[in-house]
């Protein structure tokens, strides 16, 4: 793993915007992994910023989004197609195409999850994936105790991850119970991974997925065994990485 840390969440979202644009230079046809929450909004916004710059051009580029609530339609608010919308796919110029999110509403999710798969395949895996971390260790939303070999799949979330997605909601009894996620095995064979992690309720799972050995009990620890994984922290999610003894 390459980790930097940056002296605040700002930066090291500059820097993740910065990575994936130099992905989207480089290769105008890349396929890139996208992360909804609010660790990559900053991120998201310099990104926007160097598209109205004339630096990055989408219209090339295919996207395919890590997860999505099941119950929610693409319009509700809290959905993360209406997320992506509103912090990146209205502002730059992707064709909509080349979108892909998983769909919340689907009448067999477990049918669109293998379909979610095979897709990804038929573009020719990914070629860069963003992830953010949950503070219970996830990825996506692949929670403790998921086994490292999953595809695309429909997940139960945990009481720890609808509470603290509840901040999102009018009424914390409006959070999903349900999500259909890329797989940890989906997740693995992208590429080339960027983890963005900021704020200090993350610190614990941060050292848990850098210190400790990997255990399926900290999702983000598998990453430990990726080829090319780079970790963007800001200063409070990095403080108990540097006790690892
Ligand atoms: C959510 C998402 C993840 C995200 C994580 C962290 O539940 N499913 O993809 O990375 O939890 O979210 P946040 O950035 O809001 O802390």
């Amino acid at each position: 793993m390459n980790i930097r840390v940056f002296d605040n969440e700002a930066q090291a979202g500059q820097a993740a915007a910065l990575v994936i644009g130099a992905q989207i230079v480089k290769n105008p046809d890349s396929v890139i992994g996208l992360a909804t929450g609010s660790t990559p909004v900053l991120a998201y916004q310099e990104l926007v910023r160097l598209t109205k710059q004339g630096i990055l051009d989408w219209n090339r580029v295919t996207t395919f989004n890590l997860d999505e609530y099941l119950g929610l339609s693409g319009d509700h608010e809290q959905s993360y197609r209406a997320f992506m919308m509103k912090n990146l796919f209205g502002k730059v110029n992707i064709q909509p195409d080349a979108i892909h999110i998983p769909d919340g509403m689907a009448k067999d999710p477990e049918a669109a999850s293998l379909a979610y798969e095979r897709t990804i395949n038929a573009r020719g895996g990914i070629d860069l994936q963003l992830l953010g971390l949950g503070r219970n260790g996830h990825i996506g939303f692949n929670e403790p105790g998921s086994f490292f070999a999953t595809r695309t799949h429909v997940v139960d979330l945990t009481e720890d991850t609808i509470n603290a997605n509840a901040r999102f909601f009018a009424n914390p009894s409006d959070v999903p119970r349900r999500a259909m996620t890329m797989g940890i095995g989906t997740i693995m064979q992208a590429k080339a991974i960027l983890m963005l992690v900021t704020g200090a309720e993350k610190a614990r799972a941060v050292r848990g997925m850098v210190c400790n050995p990997v255990d399926p009990q900290c999702p983000g620890s598998v990453l430990q065994l990726h080829a090319n994984v780079t970790v963007f922290l800001d200063r409070p999610a990095a403080t108990a990485m540097y006790h690892c003894q």
